[in-house]
């Protein structure tokens, strides 16, 4: 396993294996990984003769009040966390790396960004459409891995990928969860001991919600009051949004007569977290 710098030698690495006739595939990551990126990796070494896993806090899908300052980095957790699940290589540029001075080309996208996420996070889909699109670009990679955690970034990649005849199969994996339900994320580390307890309202409001659906309930809105009602009913707890969207063009939908993602936003203290589900995973 190696850890890589720059962009010519991720590229060199690349084409010697093109060469040998191997398989690549690619997990982006912004590091501090845990075992839901693991989850990823084991996906990617299982379906690739090589993968290569990119460990890059992009600071252009940070808005200018968000966390890109205190944002958890540890390289060489992260290096011995790829190396146990069998990544061949971590791509670990420095900004400038990525982004030269007069860096001026940006990836956008129009509907499935002005939803959820994008709603709150403004600049947030452009910086990860733009950052994605130079990784697929660096590593030219046979399939990329995403988690569904992040599910409207899956969504949003998926779409991007078929919008520009990007040709790269893209792998949405199942949520990773801690023992007691709440969803890994690196975030999760900015949590006090309270809020950490106090966290577990995601992972309940969403089994709430799931076993709504499961039993038969096609009305969004009250699905969306149950959870939302749970959700108030923790006073660390501070809605961002609870809806459900169609899962393909992630705009709202008054009934569950498709296949649809029910995605939360919650704030406990300042910490932001999400959670989800896919009505097709039920
Ligand atoms: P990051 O938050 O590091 O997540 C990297 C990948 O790991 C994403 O695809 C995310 O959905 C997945 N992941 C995170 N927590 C997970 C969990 N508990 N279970 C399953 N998968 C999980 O998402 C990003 O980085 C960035 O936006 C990136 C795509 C790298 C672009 O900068």
């Amino acid at each position: 396993m190696k850890i890589v710098k720059t962009i010519k030698e991720v590229r060199a690495q690349v084409a010697e294996w093109r060469k040998q006739g191997l398989t690549v595939g690619l997990v982006p990551t912004m590091g501090y990984l845990h075992e839901g990126h693991a989850s990823l990796i084991e996906r990617s070494v299982k379906e690739n003769d090589r993968t290569v896993v990119s460990d890059f806090v992009n600071p252009m899908q940070f808005g200018p009040t968000e966390d890109l300052q205190t944002y958890p980095r540890d390289l060489q957790h992260d290096a011995m966390l790829v190396e146990q699940y069998g990544g061949d290589i971590i791509f670990n540029p420095e900004p400038e790396e990525m982004y030269k001075d007069g860096f001026s080309s940006f990836v956008d996208m129009t509907v499935l960004t002005q939803e959820l996420c994008g709603l709150s996070r403004p600049v947030h889909f452009r910086g990860v459409c733009t950052v994605v699109t130079k990784l697929f670009n660096i590593v030219k990679p046979d399939n990329a891995y995403f988690g569904k955690k992040d599910a409207q970034q899956l969504a949003v990649i998926k779409h991007m990928v078929e919008d520009l005849n990007m040709d790269i199969k893209i792998t949405g994996c199942p949520i990773v969860r801690e023992s007691d339900g709440l969803a890994k994320s690196s975030r999760n580390t900015y949590l006090s001991e309270k809020e950490r307890q106090a966290a577990l309202v995601l992972s309940r409001s969403i089994d709430l919600g799931k076993n709504m659906v499961k039993n038969g309930e096609k009305d969004c809105a009250a699905v969306i009051k149950a959870m939302t009602d749970l959700i108030n009913s923790e006073p660390l707890a501070r809605i961002d949004y609870v809806k459900i969207v169609d899962e393909k063009t992630m705009q709202q939908i008054p009934a569950l007569d498709r296949p649809a993602l029910c995605a939360i936003a919650v704030y406990i203290g300042t910490t932001r977290l999400i959670d989800n589900f896919f009505t097709e995973d039920i």
